[in-house]
């Protein structure tokens, strides 16, 4: 736990800016349905850009924080079991109740608290259909501000503080005009920058002063250590998103889950359409929460991995990494496009930021293999050679 004071606290006040991702272009130009005659859709839905992310193919991938690692082949041998004795032809539970069931085992969670969904990015859709209004800070994960505005919800970001640091004062200030849903990343994205306990203590604490629902969006929390399960518990106005697509290897699969007092799961669950999690989705998972052990071991090599990346990317001459508690590392380099180009040459994708405010020339890199990332150090060091000469 951090000793910051809340006055130190209070003092990264910063000011509110509305769609913080979309204060610059996108690589995508929306096509115009006006040209083509079509206005069955609201007006507001015609100039979205779409979701940032361009598909790239190279080598060695470390720009979607993944897990490097696919799932055990021991268990992916239990689910082809599982899979072919499946009958195909019929429909998975409504809710996904037996993976709910068995959730809620592994968790200590009541089933009634939990909503299962095809990736936590449909969790964090219906929050923001569902809500108010959106709070979130600035930089984040950018589908909290998309979604908000495909749902036409009311959007406020608040700035990072210096460091990115939580602009608690400024948020619970902003906690005041409501209610709705604050989305916090805990660790937060893209900055991988974990809060202290008190911050979220008191986010929480006036969240339930206030009507609010705190969303921690936990999708890398094992990569930190934390875990606010012992919150969520004693105040329903917290609940907690996590997903299967990142410690548990299983980005492909599409699996996320909120929890949350029951009350506002059934809400939640209503947005969900019936049969909502397929039958395959929930085998994997009947699978993996059986033998949930191999997690551990991934985490604690990715954590391993990634203290070994930041220390040797200290040394780098012109690159700067930020402290990460979650499977990436946030890079400010003097020029993002030369960075990622100049990996990208050398057979690694990364994943480029700084079209978000506050992360000009930023890059980010996901902890790869071993072997992954000697090479990703090797071409690092290589460009700033380069760029030396
Ligand atoms: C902070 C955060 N939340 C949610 C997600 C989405 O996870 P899912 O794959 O479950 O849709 C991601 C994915 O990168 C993320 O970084």
């Amino acid at each position: 736990m951090s000793g910051a004071t809340r006055s130190q606290i209070y003092a990264n006040r910063g000011p509110v800016v509305k769609y913080a991702i979309f204060s610059q272009p996108l690589t995508s130009t929306p096509l115009s349905l006006d040209n083509r005659g079509v206005k069955a859709f609201k007006p507001h839905l015609q100039e979205l850009p779409s979701y940032p992310y361009q598909k790239s193919e190279a080598p060695i991938k470390l720009d979607q924080n993944e897990s490097p690692y696919d799932l055990p082949l021991e268990l992916k041998k239990r689910v082809l079991q599982r899979l072919q004795e499946l009958n195909f032809n019929r429909y998975p539970d409504l809710h996904a109740e037996e993976v709910r069931q068995r959730l809620a085992a592994f968790l200590d969670w009541p089933a009634e608290g939990l909503v299962v969904a095809p990736g936590s990015n449909l969790l964090i859709q219906i929050l923001a259909q569902a809500a108010e209004q959106v709070l979130d800070t600035a930089p984040s994960f950018p589908h909290y501000a998309f979604s908000a505005r495909v749902a036409s919800t009311p959007y406020r970001a608040i700035p990072l503080g210096a460091d990115f640091a939580l602009p608690l004062e400024a948020l619970l200030e902003a906690l005041e005009a409501g209610p709705g849903v604050l989305f916090l990343p805990n660790p937060h994205a893209p900055t991988a920058r974990l809060f202290a306990e008190e911050e979220i203590q008191y986010l929480a604490e006036k969240a339930a002063q206030t009507g609010w629902l705190l969303v921690l969006d936990e999708a890398y929390h094992q990569f930190a250590g934390s875990d606010y399960l012992p919150l969520a518990r004693t105040n329903p106005h917290v609940a907690l998103l996590r997903t299967f697509s990142k410690a548990w290897g299983l980005g492909g699969i599409r699996a996320g889950y909120l929890v949350a007092a029951p009350e506002v799961c059934q809400v939640v669950q209503n947005f969900v359409p019936p049969f909502g999690l397929p039958a395959h989705t929930a085998q994997v998972l009947l699978t993996v929460l059986e033998s949930p052990t191999y997690v551990q071991s991934i985490v604690q090599t990715l954590v391993t991995e990634r203290e070994k990346l930041l220390r040797a990317l200290q040394t780098h001459p012109t690159w700067q990494a930020y402290p990460s508690q979650t499977n990436f590392i946030l890079l400010r380099t003097p020029d993002a496009e030369a960075a990622y180009q100049g990996l990208l040459r050398q057979g690694i994708l990364v994943r480029r930021q700084d079209r978000y405010p506050g992360l000009e020339g930023c890059i980010r890199v996901s902890v790869g293999t071993p072997e992954e990332n000697r090479r990703f150090l090797q071409a690092a060091f290589a460009l700033a050679e380069v760029s030396h000469a």
